[in-house]
């Protein structure tokens, strides 16, 4: 049987879509390994959001090319907004490339072997899929854990000054809410517990097939919202999808969606919070840069008054909720008042996680044309100052967990013995437990903060035994399990 292996550079959306790679690849009678160096096929998803990204593709190439010299059979492709982005260009600087194929080409893929079987020149293929989008099905799969991602819609409207979104991923299309909650229905059918709905502005969902119910409350709320920025585009139908899921897959145990923009983030999605308890108490919510020069420049069509404003409703909302972010230091013009802002943000909306990133040039985005004059040297010390205070943060929000209750979704095991699960808001937690949890919820004492997850025990008569050697089937019985 050939042997197929795929790495993937980028984003969840990115890994999303090698799981349909492998999907596909095994349906044609590949079988994965992890080892590149024993695949008859490899495939490079990758990424270019920043050009560090598109560096480890480079070399990843280089040792590809090496392996291949060894066995000229094996099929080198590429895929992901790389290949998106430079198409037949990247044959020309990467000769050892076999097959090219953007995102929206994985459902090509199988034909595109095969006519690579019978000899001839590379291929690429980097159509959008602008008349008939497709949304390949995520499969349930034995092993696959309790979570899942589900696609809702692909591409992005909003072209952010830095971005190369746009256009490695084109503009934006939806899926159709049938077909979004079909796919829901089977995963969690197949024991998954919990999904999160994916998309670049995953908020600015319009259902196109028009069959979704309007979100309770939404023109009440809309009314009630007097100080009535918002504009026509800002209400969405994602509130009205939310609702749906939560009515039509009841027995799903958590919602989570990624990634929103905040200007979507409008009242009825905030009632939708409130009203829905599969909604877990997190949102990431990229708010880029606390100071609004440096938003309008990245035009994010927002204030940080009015980030903080709506984030602050919707804590206010659901009492707990927590938020994590994406921040990019050293934007042209950034100034260090631009960059104390940006921490008083942090602050302010108490980020329990951060991803942070260093302005990074890329081609076809507007902001080419502003001057890059935030030194590299400058960037790293504003990343790590970053980086400080958002620890100082978590650390904070976690010792302040300690002795309360939680409910995890048990994931897997944990590297130093027993087992790890997910809080609703996303803390890491190990537990001991001499049953086999994993993919359920069970309820434990958080006991002790480390840097970046939690220790607790479960909370019920099993926590007096020690790890391992138990009787299974009395075990099973008193394992507090809560689904
Ligand atoms: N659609 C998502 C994610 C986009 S890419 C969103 O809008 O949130 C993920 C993150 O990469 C962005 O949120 C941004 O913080 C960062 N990013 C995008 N382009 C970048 C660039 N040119 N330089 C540095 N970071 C960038
Ligand atoms: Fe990029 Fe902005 Fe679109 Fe996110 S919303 S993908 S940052 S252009
Ligand atoms: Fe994701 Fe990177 Fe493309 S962040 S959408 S894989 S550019």
């Amino acid at each position: 049987m050939q042997k197929y292996s795929v790495v993937t550079f980028g984003c969840q959306m990115n890994s999303h879509d090698s799981e349909r790679i492998s999907d596909l690849l095994e349906d044609t009678g590949y079988e994965a390994t992890d080892d590149v160096e024993e695949a008859d096929l490899v495939v490079l998803n990758t990424c270019s959001v920043r050009e560090k990204a598109v560096q480890k593709l480079r070399s990843e190439v280089g040792r590809m090319a090496v392996l291949k010299r060894r066995r000229p059979n094996m099929v080198l492709a590429v895929a992901g907004c790389v290949a998106q982005q430079e198409g037949e260009k990247l044959l020309r600087s990467m000769r050892s490339v076999d097959l090219i194929f953007g995102p929206d080409n994985i459902p090509e893929l199988p034909a595109l072997l095969s006519q690579l079987e019978q000899g001839g020149p590379a291929l690429v293929r980097t159509e959008f899929d602008l008349e008939e989008p497709s949304f390949l099905m995520a499969r349930p799969r034995d092993g696959r854990g309790p979570t899942a991602f589900v696609t809702t819609m692909k591409g992005c409207d909003e072209r952010c000054s830095y971005c190369i979104v746009p256009t490695t991923r084109g503009p934006e299309r939806y899926r159709g809410s049938s077909e979004v909650l079909e796919e829901i229905r089977r995963l969690v059918d197949s024991g998954v517990k919990e999904v999160t709905l994916l998309g670049q502005t995953v908020d600015s969902y319009i259902d196109p097939e028009s069959r979704l119910a309007p979100a309770p409350h939404a023109g009440e709320e809309r009314a009630r919202h007097a100080r009535g920025k918002l504009s026509r585009e800002d209400e969405t139908e994602f509130p009205a999808l939310l609702y749906a899921i939560a009515s039509e897959v009841p027995e799903l145990k958590r919602l989570r969606y990624t990634s929103p923009h905040p200007r979507h983030l409008t009242p009825s999605l905030i009632v939708a919070h409130r009203e829905l308890p599969v909604l877990v108490r997190h949102v990431h919510m990229p708010v880029q840069s606390g100071s609004d020069r440096v938003l309008k420049r990245m035009l994010r069509r927002y204030s940080i008054a009015e980030y903080l404003e709506r984030t602050g409703q919707l804590k206010e909302a659901v009492p707990g909720l927590t938020l994590s972010t994406d921040i990019i230091v050293g934007f042209p013009g950034e100034t260090r008042e631009d960059f104390e802002k940006t921490l008083d943000v942090m602050r302010a909306a108490s980020f329990t996680g951060v991803y942070g990133f260093k302005y990074s040039e890329r081609p076809f985005t507007p902001a080419l044309k502003m001057d890059n004059d935030v030194s590299e040297e400058e960037k790293s010390e504003r990343l790590t100052e970053l980086f400080d205070l958002a620890d100082d943060i978590r650390n904070a929000h976690l010792a302040s967990l300690v002795g309360t209750d939680q409910r995890l979704l048990v994931e897997g095991f944990s590297r130093g013995g027993g087992y790890t699960g997910r809080t609703e808001r996303n803390e890491i937690v190990h537990f001991g437990c001499s049953d086999d949890p994993v993919g359920q919820l069970v309820d434990v004492k958080i006991e002790r903060a480390f840097k970046h997850s939690l220790a607790a025990v479960l909370l019920d008569n099993i926590r007096a035994r020690p790890l391992g050697g138990q009787d299974q089937a009395t075990s099973k019985r008193s394992l507090n399990v809560v689904s």
